[in-house]
């Protein structure tokens, strides 16, 4: 019976195709490696211009890393499929937008990085309007420009991200910090800012933080923290690693609060190997060797200096009113030469009166007259 063997092998062979196309999305066929014990879906440097649209329902964790997605839109996710992916890692990829929604599909989403991604647009809605269970965000290199730190300040003011415990900024070439930029992050135990250009942290609050325990802003170009600062770290109860190597501190009279709170402080990692990089002659003193011997603060800093321009100032200065001086006299150089004349004359007649006294004094016959009425 021939027909029905090749009956029976169709069959078998359709059982096998079914089987092996209901286990293996189209993108786990070469695109992505996908492992179900492990709940694991990498997609590692395949150029994919987009999210593939098939992942398996049981993914937690997700690897897109190397491609070159370009923009992440607000569809970029099937809704309601991927219920369980808790970790998502989407770094190099040349992503350049993030879009409104893009990631408010996913409800279990915990960590997610961005890393290395030329990021130009990020919708402070990338998380949907409600709050994202996230409590991972690592943007290690992926802020381009002042715009996008803008931003992702009014993704986390908004509220979005209330259960966020650790956030990774690093590596970005952030300058200023906007205001008020960490305000509602109640639950935030790691903020990493280290390997950035911080020139100051004035207007940064870092108030309400009452879970932060550990905060690096190594390799940055902090110059001073003023006391204002230095009160909230002194006021964050939960703050004991705060990690301020590699900065720029200059040591003149403004880094005497800082000193002072690096001596009693148990906040700062290595505080010991905190060196002053301005004025020269304070190269590489440790910060918690300086005393007030060492800042001279109640002289100006650079006392020579400041002499030279003052009297470079005051030569200036008189040498102004000299010019203004003669200038008067020319202009009025007619009115002067008339009251010299006034006064030439009130002087001849004066002269004159002397002249005439002394005339009649030498007068013989006047000294007689007056001798003889003496007699
Ligand atoms: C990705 O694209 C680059 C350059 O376009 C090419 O050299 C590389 O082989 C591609 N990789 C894959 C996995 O297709
Ligand atoms: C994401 O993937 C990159 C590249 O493989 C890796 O360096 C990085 O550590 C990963 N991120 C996380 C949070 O695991
Ligand atoms: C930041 O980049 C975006 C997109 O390239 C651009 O529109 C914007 O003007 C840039 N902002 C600044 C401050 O450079
Ligand atoms: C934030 O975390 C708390 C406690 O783990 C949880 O009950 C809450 O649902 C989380 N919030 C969101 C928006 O997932
Ligand atoms: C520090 O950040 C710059 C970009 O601002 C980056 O090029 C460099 O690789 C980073 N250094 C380290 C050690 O990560
Ligand atoms: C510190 O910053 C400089 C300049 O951005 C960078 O070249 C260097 O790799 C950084 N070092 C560390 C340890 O981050
Ligand atoms: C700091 O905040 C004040 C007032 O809020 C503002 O005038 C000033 O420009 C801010 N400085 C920086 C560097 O953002
Ligand atoms: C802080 O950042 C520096 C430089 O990026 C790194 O070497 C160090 O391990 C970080 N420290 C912590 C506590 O994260
Ligand atoms: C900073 O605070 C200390 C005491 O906490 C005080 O002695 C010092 O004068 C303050 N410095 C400035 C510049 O206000
Ligand atoms: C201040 O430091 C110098 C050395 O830098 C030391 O000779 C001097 O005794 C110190 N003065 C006080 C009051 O500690």
């Amino acid at each position: 019976m021939p027909g029905r063997g090749a009956l029976c092998l169709g069959l078998l062979l359709r059982v096998l195709l079914v089987c092996g196309s209901a286990q293996q999305p189209d993108s786990c066929r070469g695109l992505c490696e996908c492992s179900e014990p492990a709940k694991t879906v990498k997609c590692v440097n395949k150029n994919l211009t987009a999210v593939p649209p098939d992942l398996p329902s049981y993914v937690r964790t997700l690897f897109i890393t190397g491609n070159r997605l370009g923009r992440l839109p607000a569809g970029a996710f099937p809704a309601q499929r991927l219920p369980d992916l808790s970790t998502l890692n989407l770094s190099g990829n040349h992503l350049g937008e993030v879009e409104a929604g893009a990631l408010s599909v996913l409800p279990a989403l915990r960590q997610l990085d961005l890393s290395g991604n030329p990021l130009v647009s990020l919708s402070p809605q990338t998380f949907g309007e409600g709050g994202s269970p996230l409590e991972e965000l690592t943007l290690r290199g992926a802020l381009r420009n002042h715009t996008i730190l803008l931003s992702l300040a009014a993704m986390l003011q908004s509220g979005a991200l209330r259960n966020l415990s650790r956030l990774d900024l690093a590596d970005n070439g952030l300058v200023v910090l906007p205001t008020g930029m960490f305000t509602a992050l109640p639950a935030l135990r790691q903020l990493d800012l280290s390997n950035n250009s911080l020139v100051g942290l004035h207007n940064v609050s870092f108030q309400g933080l009452a879970q932060l325990q550990s905060l690096n802003l190594s390799n940055n170009s902090l110059s001073v923290l003023r006391n204002s600062t230095l009160a909230q770290f002194r006021g964050l109860p939960a703050l004991r690693r705060i990690n301020l190597g590699r900065n720029t501190w200059v040591c003149d009279c403004a880094i005497e609060d800082l000193v002072a709170w690096l001596k009693e402080s148990d906040q700062v990692e290595g505080k010991e190997a905190l060196t002053c990089a301005y004025p020269d002659k304070m190269l590489g003193k440790a910060l918690m060797k300086i005393n007030g011997s060492d800042l001279n603060c109640l002289l100006p800093t650079d006392l020579p200096s400041q002499l030279q321009t003052s009297y470079v100032f005051l030569g200036i200065v008189l040498a102004l009113i000299g010019a203004i001086f003669l200038l008067v006299l020319y202009l009025n150089r007619k009115g002067i030469k008339k009251w010299m004349h006034n006064i030439r004359d009130a002087c001849r007649d004066h002269m004159e009166g002397y002249h005439y006294r002394y005339e009649i004094n030498a007068d013989p016959r006047l000294t007689n007259l007056s001798s003889n009425s003496d007699v």
